[in-house]
């Protein structure tokens, strides 16, 4: 049966109990295959592991979707439970904040910020504060749970560098694990906010996923394809809906690709109100 801890009183004399090594996936719930991948990671490298539920006011803009954003605890719990199963001697521990206090008590006046250079461009730039929510979240959680490991999907790669980032700076003893974005079959990176998308636009947010691995066979590997792939991108973004596509620098995400041995292409299609976040490393010679 997993546990179910609403309050941060309940979790930190849960985690006082047993100072044993745990691994730690923070999500906003609404769980599908993304999540699970993360969560069976941390399930083969620790017995115990701890599972946050929460979708943090903090990383939202006055305009973007935290009212409507879905919010379906049972049906994560009863995925989580059926998990649990399947490993045995395993225990899975979540964490669902009945209330923002929890995380934010009254008067909670502090901001993790992460350097500019990594937050305040791409995403940081369209959503002014949104990785100060972020890393302030990931922070406080960190703070309560002390994992020796936590686990972050691929497909918020700008977020993952961020979060590495702060733990780099702050000198937390916490590993950092980067999982590998799951995909429908279609080639659409999942997403909780796929659900807003009708069928039509499904169809025509393959464009995203299609022009990264178009970027990815120009690049080809070589150095010397960056320039190509840099004047099909702006070709690219003739197209309106495209609300950035950048081929960056994979663990600085600077435009300057001179000494690069990856580089990654970070992109948002906008649908309607929907934004769908996807990239693709690739390494280059
Ligand atoms: O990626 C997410 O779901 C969120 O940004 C996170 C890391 C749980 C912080 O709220």
């Amino acid at each position: 049966m997993v546990l179910l801890l609403k309050t941060t009183q309940e979790l930190l004399t849960e985690r006082n109990k047993d100072k044993i090594k745990v691994g730690f996936v923070p999500t906003m719930g609404n769980l599908h295959a993304g999540h699970i991948s993360l969560l069976k990671r941390a399930l083969s490298d620790y017995d115990v592991v701890y599972f946050s539920i929460f979708v943090n006011p903090k990383q939202f803009g006055p305009q973007e979707d935290f009212n409507r954003y879905p919010r379906t605890l049972e049906q994560d719990l009863a995925l989580i439970e059926a998990l649990e199963k399947e490993y045995q001697n395993k225990k899975v521990i979540v964490f669902a904040p009945a209330r923002a206090e929890e995380i934010y008590p009254p008067g909670f006046a502090q901001t993790v910020s992460v350097r500019g250079d990594i937050s305040e461009i791409l995403e940081g730039a369209i959503r002014p504060g949104h990785f100060d929510g972020v890393s302030t979240v990931v922070f406080q959680l960190f703070d309560l749970i002390k994992p020796q490991e936590a686990y972050f999907g691929l497909k918020d790669y700008q977020q993952y560098l961020v979060i590495k980032h702060m733990v780099n700076d702050l000198l937390l003893p916490i590993k950092i694990t980067g999982m590998p974005i799951i995909r429908e079959e279609s080639g659409l990176a999942l997403s909780s906010r796929n659900q807003y998308l009708s069928e039509q636009d499904k169809i025509v947010s393959l464009t995203l996923s299609k022009t990264l691995l178009k970027l990815k066979k120009l690049i080809d590997g070589k150095k010397e394809n960056l320039e190509m792939a840099n004047q099909e991108v702006e070709q690219t973004l003739k197209d309106k809906n495209w609300n950035y596509l950048e081929i960056r620098d994979a663990d600085t995400l600077s435009t300057d690709l001179t000494n690069s041995k990856e580089v990654t292409i970070l992109a948002v299609y906008q649908l309607g109100t929907t934004r769908l976040l996807d990239n693709l490393q690739v390494t280059i010679s």
